[in-house]
């Protein structure tokens, strides 16, 4: 019996010891009301160790706000407030308040109206006391020392994450413009959600994986939330948010050469502004540097294996230094000085009139480069010769150079993204140039009227009378004959169709559907924690939403994250309008980037798939006869009640849902059309499905409504049975 009160001392003593311990000292506090100036005695606030500090930074003639680590022969800035324009008047103050927080105050400006700079969420709390802690997190406490705030857990890095930081699933790093500049540079190094884990790619890109110059993919079981970490000790890992689980390590402190006992060591990975993302160890005796370490980095190899040059331009090496240089025929968009780094290109002659020339090919030449070739993603990608490929360019209006490589032709648009030199470049490229022969940069009219073949001339002009009225008189028969065709077609088909949303149809307002944002559903399913199903388009989580905690599923799309956002809409548009007691509904979407995710509403009863093959719950005849007609109903009103036919095209018990009050309700409509490219594939992967499939659709015929009709034939026969239609043992 006496135990519990010690066990309960005990659960106290350790949870005090684990907040002492953690990060907080109590010694090493910042009292409300204290105040500091650029130009004042105190400019920033120390850790205890005094290797980190907070506060005002000289940041050319004037000040900027700040983190960084101290004793260096430069400071290493690793945070900067409001760093695209971080300038504030070296009469500004920071002052640490009760209700306010941290109040950065520039000039003469009344605090009353200030936002604070560390917006507090909780607003009814008050901050009893800040510290900067050893590990370079700045915080803010109320009265029982619970963090109210900290720079690393509720404010964005900037291009660093030290020891203890995690960088969480899309947020990201932007590396600074130059040591001397912390506004945001060129590259990105982002922790994705999908496919690639962490990327780093040019700012502004998609970041998709032919953006990505570096990329971690880590197979993932279940899809959660994943984060990059650095630990205290130096070790960075990618993790899996919900457990904590480390899932690959990246490099850690056990490469230290010259660890000498009685040193601190301080670890800081940063997105450089060179691009490579690096793991840097900071080595104290006391308070003084005795050194940095690079234990690790992303990019080995030449400095063009980033990419370093913008739009149409490409990468070389020089004297140890990366350089960029425009393609042939291009030419710089803005001079700048001796630094060729991001140089931007463009076509030093004015657009052509492709379209309008009968044979282009003659306008252009090809010509060829040496050891160059360049990223990004081609228009076209086939297979043929090389001469084949190098006049198919010439011809196609689109087509502006070629990259060949083991007899397959790649076609590009301009931009031309990442280009860079190399000598083991085992590609062709080939560039489209003007001829010279037609083209003149400044007279576009000219050029096209001594290009324009003169075919006709004017003793031909009878011949072609003769040829114009008897290909009128051609075209008008053929277009009667087309109508007939039709009109016979239209009858004796049924076609199979579903309507998308025209042009101006307002998407949103249409079907009072909710757009949630990626992060809202991240929250509201926990991280993806719970999965409570799979199918054909991917996994299915559940959530909750709203003050109610209404609970929802969440569908995450997989299978066609590269349909584009217009047809994606339509097929939501279709679904959202669909208003039947016996088909699962759609209460929102999410779309943000190539994530698509579709918010429907929860039932709790599981299955029919469950019901019928797992429980072991009975099922009366009248029962079976229930979920067959209300299965039968849903399927009716797809075909012929609702606005826009929609053929389901994958009925079964796993798509068949059951409410509380175990209503059965179709789900996974509507997205047969946006499935379609993936059919065959599918059919051949998923063995289980196609035994619901009619015999026609197997065969790549036309699929009309019988089809599910057949489908549903299936599953009332595992209704009236309880057992699968085919065993596969
Ligand atoms: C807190 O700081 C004091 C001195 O500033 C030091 O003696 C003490 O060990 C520190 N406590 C912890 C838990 O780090
Ligand atoms: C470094 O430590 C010494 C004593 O340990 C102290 O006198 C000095 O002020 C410290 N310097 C800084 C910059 O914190
Ligand atoms: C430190 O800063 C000065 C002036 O800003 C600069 O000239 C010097 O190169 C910097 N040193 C290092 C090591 O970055
Ligand atoms: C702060 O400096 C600016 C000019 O740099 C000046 O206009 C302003 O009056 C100053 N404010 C205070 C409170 O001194
Ligand atoms: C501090 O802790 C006490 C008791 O644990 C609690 O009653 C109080 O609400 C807490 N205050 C804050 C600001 O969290
Ligand atoms: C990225 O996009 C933002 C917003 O469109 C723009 O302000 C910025 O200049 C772009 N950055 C680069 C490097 O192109
Ligand atoms: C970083 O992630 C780990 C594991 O999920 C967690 O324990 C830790 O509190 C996180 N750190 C911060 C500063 O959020
Ligand atoms: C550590 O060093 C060993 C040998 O020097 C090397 O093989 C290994 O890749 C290094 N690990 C990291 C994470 O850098
Ligand atoms: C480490 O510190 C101890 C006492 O503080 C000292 O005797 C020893 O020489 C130091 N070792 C090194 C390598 O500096
Ligand atoms: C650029 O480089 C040339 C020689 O390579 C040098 O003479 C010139 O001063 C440099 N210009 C600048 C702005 O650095
Ligand atoms: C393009 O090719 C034609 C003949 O093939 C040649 O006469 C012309 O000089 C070439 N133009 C350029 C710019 O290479
Ligand atoms: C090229 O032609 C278009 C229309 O034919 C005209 O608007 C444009 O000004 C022309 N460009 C030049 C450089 O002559």
């Amino acid at each position: 019996m006496a135990s519990t009160p010690a066990l309960l001392l005990l659960v106290l003593l350790m949870l005090f010891a684990n907040e002492t311990t953690a990060e907080t000292n109590h010694t090493h506090l910042i009292s409300i009301g204290s105040v500091i100036s650029p130009t004042g005695t105190h400019a920033s606030w120390a850790s205890r160790s005094g290797l980190f500090a907070f506060g005002f930074y000289p940041h050319g003639n004037s000040y900027a706000v700040g983190i960084w680590l101290l004793n260096q022969p430069n400071h290493t800035i690793v945070w900067t407030h409001n760093r695209d324009s971080p300038s504030v008047p070296s009469n500004s103050t920071l002052r640490l308040t009760k209700e306010g927080g941290l109040l950065l105050l520039q000039g003469n400006e009344d605090p009353e109206f200030l936002t604070p700079l560390y917006y507090l969420y909780q607003a009814k709390v008050e901050v009893a006391s800040a510290s900067m802690l050893d590990s370079g997190n700045f915080v803010l406490y109320d009265k029982n020392f619970s963090m109210l705030w900290s720079s690393f857990h509720n404010s964005m890095p900037s291009d660093t994450i030290l020891g203890g930081q995690n960088l969480t699933s899309g947020a990201k790093l932007v590396s600074s413009v130059s040591q001397s500049d912390h506004s945001s540079g060129h590259f990105w190094l982002r922790s994705q959600f999908d496919y690639v884990h962490l990327a780093a790619c040019r700012v502004n890109s998609t970041c998709e994986p032919e953006d990505a110059y570096w990329a971690k993919n880590t197979y993932f079981e279940g899809y959660g939330y994943l984060q990059l970490s650095l630990s205290i000790e130096g070790s960075l890992c990618l993790q899996d948010y919900s457990s904590g689980s480390e899932l690959e390590c990246l490099a850690s402190s056990k490469n230290l050469t010259d660890k000498s006992k009685n040193a601190t060591f301080i670890y800081r990975a940063t997105l450089d502004e060179d691009g490579n993302f690096r793991l840097y160890a900071h080595q104290f005796k006391g308070n003084t540097s005795s050194g940095v370490q690079t234990l690790w980095k992303a990019v080995e190899g030449d400095k063009c294996q980033v990419p370093l040059c913008g739009l149409n331009s490409y990468c070389f090496i020089k004297s140890d230094k990366a350089m960029c240089q425009c393609y042939p025929g291009f030419i710089r968009i803005k001079s700048g000085g001796n630094d060729t780094r991001f140089l931007d290109c463009e076509q030093n002659h004015s657009k052509d009139n492709c379209e309008s020339i009968e044979d282009p090919t003659t306008m252009y030449n090809m010509t060829s480069l040496k050891d160059i070739y360049w990223g990004g993603s081609p228009y076209l990608v086939v297979p043929m010769e090389m001469e084949t490929c190098k006049k198919s360019c010439q011809k196609d209006c689109d087509c502006r150079a070629v990259l060949y490589k083991s007899s397959i032709c790649e076609k590009y648009k301009l931009p031309l993204l990442y280009g860079r030199s190399s000598k083991d470049a085992s590609t062709t490229a080939f560039l489209k140039m003007p001829s010279g022969i037609v083209l003149s940069p400044t007279s576009n009219e000219t050029a096209l009227s001594s290009t324009k073949p003169s075919l006709f001339v004017d003793d031909k002009r009878s011949l072609i009378m003769i040829l114009s009225f008897t290909l009128g008189w051609i075209s008008f028969f053929g277009l009667v004959f087309v109508l007939y065709i039709f009109i016979i077609y239209r009858r004796q088909v049924h076609r199979y169709a579903i309507l998308s949303a025209s042009e101006n149809l307002g998407f949103v307002e249409e079907c009072s559907l909710r757009s949630f944002s990626f992060d809202e559903l991240v929250k509201s399913t926990g991280g993806f924690a719970e999965e409570i199903g799979r199918g054909s388009f991917g996994a299915v989580y559940r959530g909750t939403i709203g003050d109610s905690n209404r609970m929802v599923a969440v569908r995450r799309l997989e299978k066609f994250v590269d349909e584009g956002e217009r047809e994606f809409q339509a097929e939501i548009t279709a679904i959202a309008r669909t208003h039947h007691k016996n088909l699962v509904k759609l209460i929102g979407f999410c779309i943000d980037g190539s994530r698509k995710l579709l918010v429907f509403e929860y039932l709790s009863n599981g299955s029919l798939a469950d019901l019928l093959f797992k429980s072991h719950m009975t099922m009366a005849w009248k029962e079976r006869l229930k979920i067959a007609l209300d299965v039968a109903r849903g399927v009716l009103y797809l075909h012929e009640e609702c606005d826009v036919r929609i053929i389901h095209c994958n009925i079964k018990p796993q798509n068949i849902l059951m409410d509380e009050m175990w209503t059965a309700k179709i789900s996974d409509f509507g997205f047969a059309r946006l499935l379609k490219p993936s059919y065959s594939r599918m059919k051949k992967m998923d063995d289980k499905r196609s035994r619901y499939l009619a015999p026609e659709w197997q065969k790549d015929e036309s699929v009309s409504v019988k089809a599910d009709v057949y489908s549903f034939g299936v599953v009332l026969l595992e209704i009236a049975c309880r057992r699968s239609s085919i065993d596969m043992n």
